[in-house]
């Protein structure tokens, strides 16, 4: 775990500095399953908990920012068993790796946060979709689902209460399309991971068709501590449309890649320290603040934000999943991107046409130019392919795969353009395409 040379406030972190902090033991020892008491044992209704957590101001951590409480509400109360809490924690988005340690270090707060999320969806029934790749994420929340059966914090009658919850890990089958919520539901039914149509949401048809409830491990696990301080102590840990503490993946050329857990509204310059600094002094070029499906943002216009939704919005991008991709002055642009676009490319489920053809042609004209066999002609043909994606596909991924391109080319036009005349990068000048 990462030192912070100030006291923060940790949430999903919280603890993961003792080495057994993954057993139930550890989590006992920290405070663990007071708030699943305290829900269950001392009469908050499934009205209380949910208003707590819209007070908490907790939006979804796994990119969309949805404000959690209001989709608590959305699931149906009148209606039978079976309903579906599903837990995402297929975190694909590449440079995301957040959801991976929660799992790792603190799994039980997991399973605590469902049971009090299962509570108040009125589902009785829970699954974690787990990246099919993440192979101790899985082992150290199966085990966290043992012992809480073992002690009773899962299972018919939990503490006495009257309440069931039962709780299922799914292993996920390798595709990144499969993170996407309806695709998801699609594969934890046994199908083929392939987006649904968006209406009707989850709440309504979701796993077989049943009111289900989808959300992100780093959401989840920020229950327990709502529950235990009040919505209003998370609220006051961020900003006022951005509630509580994130955790931020930080990749990159720093000289401390790894995940912080920061205030939302932490300026980028604090963070960029925490994770050490810029790798040999560099100078800062470029940041992708939320994984390669936000647009990609200039260091000087980063350096002026803060890490939460509404100053990322302001600065052109999205805090998305809190994938901190930190690119220095070394760094081509066009090979940068044509990277993500031949990612983009490889994982498109090729259900909706724009986004299955446009994939390809988008990665193949950045590859031509990154190749030096571009046109000036190809940066507006990649503007106007990106135009005929965005919109007019089934899943977010569409918006997705056009965001690094054409963000790219609205901030580095330059470094597109000299690449085409002199037919190798801007970077090193001398090298030859290809080689940077
Ligand atoms: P979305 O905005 O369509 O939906 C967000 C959530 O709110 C969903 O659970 C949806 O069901 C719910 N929702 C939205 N409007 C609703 C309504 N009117 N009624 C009921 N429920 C409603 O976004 P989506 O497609 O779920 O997620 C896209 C995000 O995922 C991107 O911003 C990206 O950053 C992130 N992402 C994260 C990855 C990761 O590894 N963590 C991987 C890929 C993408
Ligand atoms: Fe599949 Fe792409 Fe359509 Fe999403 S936008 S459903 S990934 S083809």
């Amino acid at each position: 775990m990462p030192e912070y040379p100030k006291d923060y406030t940790l949430v999903t972190l919280d603890g993961t500095d003792r080495p057994d902090c993954h057993t139930l033991q550890a989590y006992l020892d920290n405070g663990g399953y007071r708030a699943v008491k305290k829900v269950l044992q001392e009469g908050m209704t499934r009205d209380d908990v949910i208003g707590e957590v819209k007070q908490s101001g907790l939006r979804g951590r796994g990119g969309a920012g949805f404000p959690t409480g209001l989709k608590w509400s959305f699931m149906p109360v009148d209606t039978p068993q079976p309903k579906y809490l599903a837990c995402n924690a297929d975190e694909a988005e590449p440079g995301t790796f957040k959801d991976r340690d929660i799992m790792r270090y603190n799994p039980h707060m997991l399973v605590e946060g469902m049971v009090i999320g299962g509570f108040a969806v009125d589902a009785t029934v829970g699954y974690v979709y787990i990246r099919g790749e993440f192979w101790e994420p899985y082992v150290r929340v199966q085990q966290a689902i043992d012992e809480a059966y073992e002690a009773g914090y899962l299972g018919q009658n939990i503490l006495g209460s009257g309440v069931d919850f039962d709780l299922y890990v799914h292993r996920g089958g390798g595709a990144y399309i499969a993170g996407e919520e309806t695709a998801m539901l699609e594969s934890i039914e046994g199908k083929k991971a392939m987006p649904r149509f968006k209406p009707p949401f989850p709440a309504n048809y979701g796993i077989f068709g049943r009111p289900t409830t989808v959300n992100n491990v780093e959401t989840l696990a920020s229950v327990p501590a709502i529950i235990n301080n009040g919505g209003e102590w998370f609220q006051n840990l961020g900003t006022p449309d951005s509630g509580g503490t994130k955790i931020f993946a930080v990749s990159g050329h720093v000289n401390r890649p790894g995940n912080y857990e920061v205030p939302m509204g932490t300026p980028f310059s604090e963070l960029l320290e925490l994770a050490g600094g810029m790798r040999d002094g560099n100078r800062l070029k470029a940041v992708i603040p939320g994984g390669p499906s936000v647009p990609i943002v200039p260091g000087d216009v980063m350096m002026d934000a803060n890490m939460d939704y509404e100053s990322l919005s302001k600065a052109g991008t999205m805090l998305g999943a809190g994938s901190v991709i930190v690119m220095d002055e070394t760094t081509c642009i066009v090979r940068a991107v044509e990277r993500v676009a031949k990612f983009f490319f490889h994982e498109s489920c090729g259900q909706c046409t724009p986004c299955r053809e446009g994939a390809g042609w988008l990665y193949r004209i950045v590859h031509r130019i990154e190749q030096g066999q571009g046109r000036q002609e190809d940066l507006d043909t990649l503007l106007n392919i990106g135009s005929r994606i965005e919109g007019r596909t089934i899943c977010a991924f569409g918006d997705a795969e056009v965001a690094p391109v054409v963000s790219s080319i609205q901030h580095f036009r330059d470094e597109y353009e000299y690449h085409i005349e002199h037919k190798h990068c801007m970077v090193g000048a001398s090298a030859p395409a290809g080689k940077i």
